[in-house]
Parts: C-alpha cells; structure tokens; sequence
C-alpha cells in the first residue's frame, strides 16, 4: 500500500471539513488507489503547527498537540508531505500569503491543492506554469463554485473547446440577500439569517462590494480563457445601493436583479465586469435562489455550456468536496501520468 501525505496549511472551516471528508472516504482511497491518504501536517495562524509523519488523528487532534513555533512557511519547507493544501483566508487584494505558500511548495516539487482563490487571481500563470515545469500538479477546483466541476469541466471535459466568454453569479451570499430581500427582508436582516445559517463572514464586505465575485471571476477568465488579470482589473459594483423599491419594480416588469460576472474579450483584450443587472424572468440567472450560483461558458465548438450549483446542506460540505476531487485526480495524475497537467 502506497502513502500520500498531505499538509493542511489553514484549519478553519473547510480544513476540517475536508479533514471529516477524507475519513469518510479513506477505504474508497485505499480501495481505488491501493494508496492510504495521511494528513502529516496542519498549521494554523494562532495555535502554530502539528506534524506527526505517520498520520494525524484528526478526529481526536486537541490543541495542545500544536507547536507555536511552526508557521506556515516552516512547515512547507521542511514538511514530510506530498499534497501541500491552501486554505487561509482569502486577502483579495494582494492573493497573500497564500501566493508565496503555494510558490514555495511548488519549487519543492510538491503538488498543491488550494481553495484560496488569492493564487489563481494574483498570480494563476505564473504558478501553472511552475508547477509543469517541476512536474507536479497545481489543483484549483475549490476556488470557484465549490466542488462543482467548472475547471475540469471546461478542461476535461470540453478538451478543444476554445472558452470565448464566461457569465454567471458566483457570489452567493449576495443572491441570497437579493431573494431574502425581494422576499420583504430588509438588508440588515438578510445579511444577519445567512450569519445563522453560517455561510456569511462577520464582515461581508468583500461579498457585499463585489470583490469576492470579481476574485472569483478573475480566477476563471485566467484559467479558462489564459489571459494574465487580477481583481484589480475588473469593473465592480457591488449591490450595497440596491434598495427593495429597484427589486419591487423588476418585480413588476417580470424581471429580477442579480449579482452578475461577465468575462469576454473586446478588442483582443479581456474585460471583466460584476455588476448588479436586470434580467428576464427566463434567463438562467433569474432562476437563481438564495445561495445557488452558476456558470456559462460559452465555447467554439460546444456553445454554451452551463453548471449550477444547488443550495446544500451543510453548504462547507461542497467546498470540502472540492478539495477531495483534486486529491482523487492527483491520485489518478499519479497513476497515470497525463503528457500536460
Ligand atoms: N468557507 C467556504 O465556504 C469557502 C468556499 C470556497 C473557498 N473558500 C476558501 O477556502 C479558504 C479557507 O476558508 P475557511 O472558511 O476554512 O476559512 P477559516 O475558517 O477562516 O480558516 C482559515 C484557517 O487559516 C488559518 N490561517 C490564517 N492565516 C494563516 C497563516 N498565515 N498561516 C497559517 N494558517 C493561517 C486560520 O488560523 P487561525 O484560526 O488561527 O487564524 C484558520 O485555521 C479561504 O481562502 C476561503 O476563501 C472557502
């Protein structure tokens, strides 16, 4: 039986999600890969480091286990790993630190997995090309849109397809707040259900003024289209000025505002923008409710292609999944090695 070892650099909510994830599907692991998947590493900013090369139990780990001393950059360097995984939080102004973990692993020919979207924004091209050169995988899935497909999808899935233009709502938060709001909530309220239910940040911010969508938008049209932007580069509006008499009167012309990512080229160059937009009730962004997203590509060959992503319970579970996706097809990378990653 084979061993990959894996480093969970950040241990939030989606590194313990994912944590839970691989437990559940250790024997698939195993069965599939005659490989057994050990997390050998875990850092976090306040409690430091734990490494144990045999395995952490994660599911009795305490926090008295962790070593202050040990911080991200120290555990990459000198780590017994294979899989280093990326998953503190997002700055989405700078795409650090996790930019210079992911860079660090990568020149120590170690694959990488991560949900940070800061990487794939800042510094996608860079990075990719890192990682074929070192001849090891640079895995993304989680960025956008959870463990929905969109990445392998478009690169797997749609092989020779040349992606032109890429729309969709990626922000969730900001859409459940425009449904609970065209619901009668106000935005306080809104804002503060989808706190309870867990999935809106103490300070949303970033989701409220459209930079987590326009992060997430730039991750995609770097990735799926090639070209080198950042979140800087696209035109944001958030839907802060967004009031319920704008959604009452779409209401009553039978349309709906949402949240929309709009990425294309125009004269060669790519544009991007995220904007709060009128739709018709029979465009696929009007069938959006509460935290649903999707994606359109559109294609050469194949048109338009679209993925959604359904509201889920628990909602960190897709995210969690989005990361064992990238591990199972860096199992599978390692197994049988494809010509270009
Ligand atoms: N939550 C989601 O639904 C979701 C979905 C898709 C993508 N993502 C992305 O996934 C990543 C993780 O999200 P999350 O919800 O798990 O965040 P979280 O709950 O805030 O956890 C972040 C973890 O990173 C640690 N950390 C922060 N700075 C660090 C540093 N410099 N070195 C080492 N560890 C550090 C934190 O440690 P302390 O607790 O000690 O500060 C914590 O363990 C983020 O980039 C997020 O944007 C999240």
């Amino acid at each position: 039986m084979n061993t990959i070892r894996i480093a969970l650099i950040g241990y939030g909510n989606v590194g313990q999600a994912f944590a839970r994830m691989l437990r559940r599907r250790d024997e698939y692991i195993r069965e599939t890969f005659d490989t057994e998947a050990a997390i050998t590493a875990i850092c976090t900013r306040r409690l430091g480091g734990v490494t144990d090369p045999a395995g952490i139990d994660t599911e009795h780990l305490t926090d008295d286990r962790f070593d202050r001393s040990l911080d991200a950059l120290t555990i990459i360097r000198g780590g017994e790993y294979d899989v280093m995984v990326e998953l503190t939080p997002i700055n989405i102004k700078t795409g650090q630190p996790a930019t210079d973990h992911v860079r660090t692993a990568l020149s120590l020919k170690k694959h990488v997995i991560t949900a940070n979207k800061g990487p794939v924004a800042w510094a996608y091209r860079e990075l990719r090309d890192l990682a074929r050169e070192q001849g090891v995988c640079f895995c993304h899935e989680a960025t956008v849109m959870d463990g929905v497909p969109v990445y392998n999808l478009a690169k797997e899935t749609l092989m020779g397809c040349r992606i032109t233009e890429i729309q969709g709502i990626l922000n969730a938060t900001t859409n459940f707040i425009l449904t609970k709001m065209e619901q009668g909530m106000s935005f306080d309220d809104a804002v503060a259900e989808g706190r309870r239910q867990g999935f809106v940040e103490a300070d949303p911010s970033m989701d409220i003024d459209g930079w987590d969508a326009a992060a997430k938008l730039t991750a995609l049209m770097n990735v799926l289209m090639d070209v080198h932007i950042t979140p800087m580069d696209i035109d944001r509006t958030g839907i802060s000025e967004i009031t319920k008499a704008d959604l009452d009167e779409a209401a009553a012309r039978g349309k709906r505002i949402k949240l929309l990512c709009h990425g294309r080229m125009e004269d060669s160059r790519p544009v991007g923008t995220v904007r709060p937009t009128l739709v018709d009730a029979d465009h696929i962004a009007a069938i959006m409710d509460t935290t649903a997203s999707y994606v359109t590509v559109t294609t050469d060959l194949m048109g338009g292609v679209t993925v959604i992503e359904e509201p889920f319970e628990p909602e960190i579970d897709h995210t969690a999944y989005g990361v064992l996706s990238d591990l199972l097809r860096i199992l599978t990378e390692i197994r049988t090695p494809s010509p270009r990653r």
